[in-house]
Parts: structure tokens; C-alpha cells; sequence
């Protein structure tokens, strides 16, 4: 019988230096896009799917994050008083149920893969997503979603793949594909970061994962690194040398790489373009500034 899959861990103990000065003081996860931080989108995208529970691996400097999901009793009170329901209903979604989520702290920031073991412990025997929320994916389903109903047909592991141009996948993990079945994929290798020319394939690895209990047992067996870094991909494909099925989803949607400043800037425009309540003001604004820069030119 397939498991169901209602746990779901959130690595957000990076240093997000790539936002620096702004995440000397703000966890990247916390920063805003159009008017919700990525962990909001991230904890949406879950519920939508079904998890259950929520495990965030933190670190030093990230209370904001824990904050965020707390109860807020007294803007709670003045919301009600003013009588602003569509306010108290935004609220709503930042509530979490008590005991349905965990803190767990990666003391040392030592790669994805280490921050994911962290959370072995809170994890039983059955299968578990892995959300990167700086992966902003913009979809009619939701991508967890898609890929957890694929996932109650094949069982085994899945990650989120994405078709990128060939200078760009030495920036993913990179999928090794054996047979390419449309928006499934069985893997026979994956490739952390390949050096240029080298990629097994165009198919890169993005932050959606759904991951058997026996990957957080490999990731016990792999050594930092030279940087110092467990990898997640590494661990994934040690199930694929034992001769388990691991499988690549091409999701439906569109990702926005917010762990960069372009990326996060393109996402603000697409989620602000999205919202009813902003398209009509900020489109004539975007319209306004080409037409400024094309007269310049
Ligand atoms: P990134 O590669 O984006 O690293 O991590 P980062 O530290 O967040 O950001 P930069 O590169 O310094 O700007 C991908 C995901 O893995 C988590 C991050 O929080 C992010 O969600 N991560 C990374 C950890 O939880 N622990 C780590 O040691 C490394």
C-alpha cells in the first residue's frame, strides 16, 4: 500500500548571503514578496498538498521566523473592533494549529543535506516532502501538489525537475535520466553543480522533493564536501546505487528563483501582475517606465 505523505521539513537555517545587508537581521524566508514572506507561499503550497505537519530547520538569528506563525492576540482584537474581516481572514493563514509544527536547529551551516538530517528524528517510517521556500513556484495546482499525486502512483523518491539552458545547469543538481516518460522521468544519476559542458542532461533539480526515510539514513554516511557541505542530490542518488527508484516530475508552473536578487525581482513583478487588486495600477506603471526607457534609447 502506498503511504501518504503529511510531513513536510523546511530548511531555512542558510545565511542567505546573497541578501546581504538585509539578511544580517531579517531571515531571507521572512523577506516580502508583494505583501507575504516566501515561507507564507511555502506553507500554503504544503497545506494545499496535504502535509500535516511542519518542520522548519532554523538556526541562530531566525526567531523572526518562529514569531511569524504565533498568534497575535492583540492585532487580532483591533482588527475585529474595526470590523476588518478581509485583514483578520490574511491572518488566518499565518496560525498554525499548535503542535503541528517543529523547530529543530542545525547549529552549523552545513549544507542542505546535513540541515534535512537534522530533522531524521521527527521523521517515521513513511515518505516526507522537502520545500525549499526561496523556490517561489507560481502554478494552477500547486507543484507539492502535483507531484504528491504522482508520487501515490510510483512511490519511491521525486524531485521537482525543470528544464534549464545548457550554461545554467551547472548551477543545480542535474538529473542522469534512464527513461524519459513526458512529465516523469526515472533517474539512473544525478550530478551536484556538473562543470559546464559536462550536465548528464537539461533536466536541473528544483526545491520540491518527496523523500523515503532511507535517504535521511544515507545522508548519515556522507562526508562534508570540500566546502564543508552535505548535499541532499548525494544522498538521493545513493538510492539510485542501491537500485531504488527515484523519479524526476516536470511540474506545471513557473519557478522563480528567489534565493536571487533577479529572481526575486522578476517574481515581484509576476505575483504583483497575478493580484487583482494591483495589476491595473502597476501594469501602467511597468507600461510607463519601457516607454520612458524606449524614448530614451
Ligand atoms: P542556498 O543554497 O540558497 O543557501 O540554500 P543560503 O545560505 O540560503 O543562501 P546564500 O547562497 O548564502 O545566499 C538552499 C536552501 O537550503 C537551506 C537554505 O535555508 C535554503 O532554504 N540551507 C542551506 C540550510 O537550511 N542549511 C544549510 O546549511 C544550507
Amino acid at each position: 500500500m502506498k503511504q501518504k505523505v503529511t510531513k513536510a521539513i523546511f530548511p531555512v537555517a542558510g545565511l542567505g548571503t546573497r541578501f546581504l545587508p538585509a539578511t544580517k537581521a531579517v531571515p531571507k524566508e521572512i523577506l516580502t514578496l508583494v505583501d507575504r514572506p516566501l515561507i507564507q507561499y511555502a506553507i500554503d503550497e504544503a497545506r494545499a498538498a496535504g502535509i500535516k505537519e511542519f518542520i522548519f530547520v532554523t538556526a541562530r538569528g531566525k526567531s523572526a521566523l518562529e514569531d511569524y506563525f504565533d498568534h497575535a492576540p492583540e492585532l487580532e482584537a483591533k482588527l475585529r473592533r474595526d470590523g476588518k474581516e478581509e485583514l483578520l481572514e490574511a491572518l488566518k493563514a499565518t496560525n498554525m494549529e499548535s503542535g503541528a509544527i517543529a523547530y529543530i536547529r542545525q547549529h552549523k551551516a552545513m549544507g542542505l543535506g546535513h540541515a534535512v538530517g537534522c530533522a531524521r528524528r521527527l521523521i517515521g517510517r513513511e515518505p516526507f516532502a522537502v520545500i525549499l521556500p526561496d523556490d517561489v513556484i507560481a502554478a494552477e495546482k500547486p507543484c507539492l501538489q502535483q507531484m504528491v499525486e504522482a508520487h501515490e502512483e510510483t512511490g519511491g523518491c521525486m524531485v521537482a525537475a525543470m528544464e534549464v539552458p545548457p550554461e545554467a545547469a551547472s548551477s543545480y543538481g542535474v538529473l542522469d535520466v534512464a527513461e524519459d516518460m513526458g512529465s516523469l522521468v526515472t533517474v539512473r544519476g544525478m550530478v551536484e553543480k556538473p562543470p559546464a559542458g559536462q550536465a548528464p542532461s537539461n533536466l536541473a533539480v528544483i526545491g520540491r522533493y518527496i523523500l523515503t526515510p532511507r535517504v535521511l539514513v544515507n545522508l548519515q554516511r556522507i562526508r562534508p564536501a570540500a566546502g564543508g557541505e552535505i548535499q541532499l542530490t548525494d544522498a538521493i542518488a545513493m538510492e539510485v546505487q542501491q537500485g531504488r527508484p527515484v523519479y524526476g516530475y516536470r511540474f506545471r508552473g513557473e519557478r522563480f528563483d528567489c534565493g536571487s536578487k533577479a529572481g526575486f525581482l522578476q517574481a515581484t513583478v509576476a505575483f504583483g501582475l497575478a493580484r487583482e487588486d494591483l495589476r491595473h495600477e502597476f501594469a501602467a506603471y511597468l507600461q510607463s517606465l519601457t516607454a520612458m526607457r524606449r524614448a530614451a534609447q
